[in-house]
């Protein structure tokens, strides 16, 4: 751990309660000036620490930095981690190691410079705004499976959120998450497929959050459909680092047993989809239909007025009612 993770970590241990440069460069067996170097990265980092001559250093509660040290920290599951303050998309990224994957990946950004959403879109990614977040993946189930990772971070996400901020998540099938029925959350799964077998040669599946709200709120095109996990500018100390770590340790949890397909009642329950007129969106169509069900293989259940039933294992839905 470099000097000021170690730093770090002793302030926090004291939150709120100032500790000389003294006592940490003991602590920590270096010298002050070590000690007043790393304060400085920290502070160019953006943590909120306030030092006083004869007291020392005080680390306060509004911080909600990003930090690799941290998420290492709080990662239980064996996998790596990258993390960069901007970036241009981390699926992109992810997609280039994919490739040479190893090991499960982490990439994480506090910026997208061209954060990727479904159908071609953007995903509006502002700087400490949110977390933004790819899993690179050698799943060893077969390629038209991919929708259970889509539905198994759906529904990681969900229980994520529930946990740790005590609000209802609700999912509009495939893979947004609501909260008051306005969208806080996209996942956008992607990957590579084996010609000879048609395995998956790997997938990365990534997971944007609105954790604060934009200080001039959402662009035009989303503000009356988009919201945050947090409505006030406050931050809340170390949300972020805890909340992905959280979601890629129940994730690992729950992608062990992928093939029982036991998130299932999980994501049903929350689907908001069923009983509702739609709008089906393909490429070149829209067509109006009822949902009927969810199916076993996460495929929606649709009605057109013509009567003739589908079942959708990909695509887009916009609920009418
Ligand atoms: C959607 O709602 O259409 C999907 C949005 C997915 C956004 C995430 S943010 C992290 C990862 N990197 C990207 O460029 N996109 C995904």
């Amino acid at each position: 751990m470099q000097i000021k993770d170690q730093v770090l970590q002793k302030l926090e241990e004291n939150i709120g309660i100032y500790i000389s440069g003294e006592e940490l460069a003991l602590n920590l067996n270096v010298s002050r000036t070590a000690i007043w170097k790393a304060i400085k990265h920290l502070k160019a980092l953006g943590y909120d620490i306030e030092g006083i001559s004869n007291r020392g250093y005080k680390l306060t509660k509004s911080d909600d930095i990003l930090s690799e040290a941290k998420l290492r920290k709080l990662i239980k599951a064996d996998v790596n981690i990258v993390c960069f303050d901007s970036i241009d998309s981390t699926n992109t990224y992810a997609k280039k190691l994919g490739e040479k994957l190893i090991k499960q990946t982490l990439i994480v950004a506090n910026y997208q410079m061209q954060g990727r959403g479904r159908m071609g879109r953007n995903f509006y990614s502002p700087k400490d705004m949110g977390v933004y977040f790819s899993l690179l993946l050698k799943p060893q189930i077969n390629a038209s499976k991919s929708i259970n990772l889509t539905t198994l971070a759906a529904v990681t996400v969900a229980e994520v959120t529930e946990e740790m901020i005590g609000k209802k998540v609700s999912i509009k099938w495939v893979n947004d998450l609501l909260i008051d029925n306005k969208k806080f959350c996209g996942i956008l799964t992607e990957g590579s497929i084996s010609m000879e077998n048609s395995e998956l040669n790997y997938v990365v599946v990534g997971i944007g959050v609105n954790i604060y709200k934009p200080k001039k709120g959402y662009p035009k095109e989303i503000e009356n459909i988009a919201t945050s996990l947090f409505d006030g500018t406050e931050r809340q100390y170390d949300f972020k680092n805890n909340f992905i770590a959280n979601v890629v340790n129940k994730f690992n949890i729950l992608y062990r047993e992928i093939e029982s397909l036991s998130h299932f009642n999980a994501y049903k329950e929350r689907s908001i989809s069923i009983g509702k007129i739609v709008d089906v969106i393909k490429l070149n169509e829209i067509k109006k239909a009822k949902v009927l069900d969810l199916d076993e293989n996460f495929s929606l259940v649709v009605q057109y007025e013509n009567g003739d039933v589908e079942h959708l294992s990909s695509g887009e839905i916009s609920i009418r009612n």
